[in-house]
């Protein structure tokens, strides 16, 4: 047993090889190593080389078209110090060029799908829909010497790409990876890198989770306390909750930070999810407003793990205005089609105690708590509902009554994902194993204090978000998997990373590639050299040599 990791490696190594000489034998380029796996690849004889010569022609001035044109020769400046010149004339004819076309037509495409050809002559990326061709242009650049991912990387415009052709398309809509700033906050920077990394490996949701017990980190203008004293406290817990730092934490995120987020992944194809949580884990909150809670406080931001029983009241109807009022200022500032309402862990002792929450059980005649909790997220959802917006909740919210149009994210376990999509609602498999990367990931002995349990890579590569219990039918519904960083042990960027990656890799082949195309030894072979893209980003992933 002690030697299968170093027979794993002679594999890897072997087989890296072995592909590598038959490769030059036959003047076929060997396979690259593009993370997540293509649905089809086929690799021809040849090169063809970009230059300082080598233009970039998109097939129309289409806005998103011209974007896309700029996102790749900035790039290719970036590497090389020469920015290749873009033509929106959309001639298909002309040499030596990157041809973008968004008029594949398609079906097997989709939104996102691409194709991908690099002839003797030329490069064409071929999709219905730009997003299609921003994920083509990510496997363009995997295609490239990993010094792409390099300030003046190259030492000259020339970057050799190998002729092939690729045909690709995800296996699932919903693509996503979490990231939980209240128990600890991240600089706007270290964001815009992890929306960056989801990016390259063709995610395409970020689910913000901004609100906590522990802390506030969205400014809202209308409710300034919320930032003002719910962001801060005093203190934090030392170990598992063993004692108190005495430090004051705290921070938020102005409404400018916001937009400059949402913008950058905009143009990255990722749609930022916030997350308000109601109508738990908002001891913060009731310590800005303390009237919205059962018992009027007084409240400080949580300094301590775990799950408060302090909720917002059910019974009072001031509650609704104020949610209504954050989610509007939310709506504005995220375009996203989904807002996440939480609805997890909320303890119903102080709705037990409480006369008003009692009252509106017995007006709305409603059999007990968990229905109350029903009615709370129903009413906001039908508010959101109103605005053209849906609602995520964690798999909590099917105690009580499902509201009508939401999307399930599944967290304990898969079974809330299965009887969600029998009732024939969207779900999202974020089961806490294999999908939570706050879990260790090698010997506990040896990695820094973690929450619990245990997700290394292959348990994530292995990852079936489709429960084989379900119809063809009711397996439609699940809609895509997600890994979350939750982060009361992630105290610093370089720690997030080190627990999201490359565990996040696997998840993104898990959600993109077809079951038949995986193959963990394989993908570790082309994760051996996708490491050194990691490297030139300057990426802190677990197993990195220092
Ligand atoms: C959760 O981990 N409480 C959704
Ligand atoms: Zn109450």
């Amino acid at each position: 047993m002690k030697n299968k990791p170093c027979f794993k490696l002679l594999f890897i190594l072997v087989s890296g090889y072995l592909v590598l000489f038959f490769a030059s034998c036959s003047n076929i380029q060997p396979k690259p190593s593009v993370i997540p796996e293509p649905v089809f690849a086929e690799m021809r004889p040849g090169t063809f080389t970009i230059t300082s010569k080598t233009k970039i022609v998109t097939e129309s001035d289409e806005v998103s078209l011209v974007e896309l044109a700029g996102f790749l020769s900035e790039r290719i400046e970036l590497a090389t110090g020469v920015s290749p010149e873009v033509i929106t004339t959309g001639d298909s004819g002309m040499k030596n060029t990157i041809l973008l076309i968004t008029s594949a037509d398609n079906p097997l495409l989709g939104a996102e799908g691409y194709e991908l050809e690099v002839d003797k002559k030329s490069v064409r990326i071929l999709a219905n829909q730009s997003h299609g061709l921003f994920n083509g242009l990510q496997t363009l650049f995997q295609l490239m010497p990993a010094e792409i991912e390099k300030n003046i990387g190259f030492s000259k415009p020339v970057i050799p790409l190998p002729r092939c052709k690729i045909t690709d398309y995800p296996r699932y809509s919903y693509r996503g990876l979490h990231l939980d700033v209240c128990r600890h906050m991240f600089p706007v920077g270290f964001i815009k890198k992890y929306i960056d990394l989801m990016a390259m490996h063709k995610m395409n949701s970020f689910h913000w989770h901004l609100t906590e017990d522990q802390g506030w980190r969205i400014e809202i203008k209308k409710y300034p306390l919320l930032t003002s004293v719910g962001a801060w406290r005093k203190s934090s817990p030392v170990g598992r909750n063993e004692g108190q730092d005495s430090i004051p934490y705290g921070g938020f995120y102005t409404q400018d930070e916001v937009r400059d987020i949402v913008e950058y992944a905009r143009k990255r194809f990722i749609t930022v999810i916030p997350e308000i949580e109601l109508p738990g884990h908002a001891q913060a909150a009731l310590a800005s407003y303390p009237h919205l809670s059962c018992t009027g406080g007084p409240f400080e931001v949580w300094t301590w793990w775990g799950v408060s029983e302090n909720i917002y009241c059910a019974g009072n109807e001031q509650v609704f205005e104020f949610l209504e009022g954050v989610l509007t200022e939310v709506m504005h500032l995220f375009p996203s089609p989904y807002i996440h309402i939480g609805g997890d862990e909320a303890p119903k002792t102080r709705w037990k105690a409480c006369p008003k929450c009692q009252r509106r059980i017995r007006s709305e005649k409603l059999a007990d708590e968990h229905q109350l909790q029903s009615y709370f997220v129903t009413r906001i959802e039908k508010f959101l509902n109103s605005q053209g917006r849906n609602i995520i909740g964690w798999d909590e919210i099917l105690e009580g009554g499902l509201a009508p149009n939401a999307t399930v994210m599944s967290w304990r376990g898969t079974q809330g994902g299965i009887e969600t999509a029998r009732l024939k609602h969207p779900v999202i498999m974020t089961p806490g194993s294999p999908c939570y990367f706050d879990h260790y990931q090698a010997d506990p002995s040896l990695e820094p204090l973690a929450i619990c349990c245990f997700n290394p890579l292959e348990k994530v590569y292995a990852f079936e978000p489709t429960p084989q219990e379900l119809t063809p039918e009711e397996a439609t519904y699940i809609i895509g998997a997600q890994g979350n960083l939750w982060t009361e042990y992630i105290k610093t960027p370089e720690h997030a990373e080190y627990m999201a990656y490359p565990r996040a890799i696997a998840l993104a082949e898990v959600v993109w590639s077809p079951t038949d195309k995986r193959n963990y030894d394989d993908f570790l072979i082309r994760l051996e050299s996708h490491k050194l893209r990691l490297d030139y980003r300057g990426v802190n992933y677990h197993g990195r040599k220092k």
